[in-house]
């Protein structure tokens, strides 16, 4: 799939982009069973809730680990996910820094606080912002089902300093509060990004978003493909956060397949 000058327009004015029907039902509910399966999975790339159900699952694009998953591995590699990538990164040399699987399981999936991406990667050591992550929704997404909210062209802030936010079971860097309600009352509203399983939403590592909690009676299935340029890599430090979070495996990716999905099945 290759984004036209219009959308890589839009997507350096907004911060993001959103692709409905991107994948098909049928791709759908082949990464809907991979997503049933792992949640199964005991092993410390599945991060819980306080209360016990799955919050997130991480690493699930590789051939090795735990929670490895050839219908994952091949939709980081399909045309549609992995070109507008190389296109809005301006580099064809892209490999990928994490993926997670945020499950946000009804009534009890918690709040993603507001926050920029590259508030944690650039701690991480990389160097610069040339870095997005491509969401794929594999149910559909209500306001009420705790949709991802975006502040459009919030990435034109660029990086603010971050603080560590321990208010949910996983622990990251998140917009200081104070800061962020300067943010809010002077930009764009939010935009709640909705939308049907198959929809796929691409942004930069700098767009400030965030989302609610669950308070549907249906949980709310998103993968989240985070991507860095080859030459962005961080260097590997004693303290590096641990691989399922911040990839060693720096490859450049090769595009694959399009059918990879449904091969998998
Ligand atoms: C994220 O920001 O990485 C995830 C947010 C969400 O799952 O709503
Ligand atoms: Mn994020």
């Amino acid at each position: 799939m290759e984004l036209t000058p219009r959308q890589l327009e839009q997507f350096d004015r907004d911060g993001f982009l959103v692709f409905p029907n991107l994948f098909s039902p049928s791709e759908v509910a082949v990464l809907r069973q991979e997503v049933g399966r792992l949640s199964r999975v005991d092993s410390e790339e599945v991060v819980r809730e306080h209360t016990g159900g799955v919050r997130s699952i991480f690493r699930v694009h590789e051939t090795d680990g735990a929670t490895r998953s050839p219908a994952f591995r091949a939709l980081v590699r399909t045309p549609r996910v992995l070109r507008p990538v190389q296109q809005v990164l301006r580099d064809d040399a892209v490999y990928v820094y994490h993926t997670k699987i945020n499950t946000k399981p009804a009534i009890e999936g918690t709040v993603w606080q507001w926050h920029q991406d590259y508030g944690s990667w650039k701690r991480d050591g990389c160097p610069r912002n040339t870095m997005a992550t491509f969401n794929v929704m594999m149910t559909d997404t209500t306001e009420m089902g705790g949709a991802l909210y975006i502040i459009p062209g919030s990435h034109k802030l660029g990086r603010i300093e971050p603080v560590y936010d321990e208010s949910t079971s996983y622990k990251f860097w998140a917009l200081p509060k104070d800061r962020m309600i300067e943010v809010l009352r002077s930009s764009p509203e939010p935009i709640a990004v909705t939308g049907r399983a198959g929809t796929g939403v691409l942004f930069h590592c700098e767009t400030l978003h965030a989302s609610g909690h669950n308070l549907s009676a249906e949980d709310r299935w998103h993968i989240y493909v985070s991507c860095n340029t080859v030459a962005n890599r961080p260097p590997v430090r004693a303290d590096a956060r641990p691989d399922w979070v911040v990839s060693r495996n720096t490859q450049p990716l090769p595009i694959e397949d399009d059918r990879g999905v449904l091969n998998a099945a």
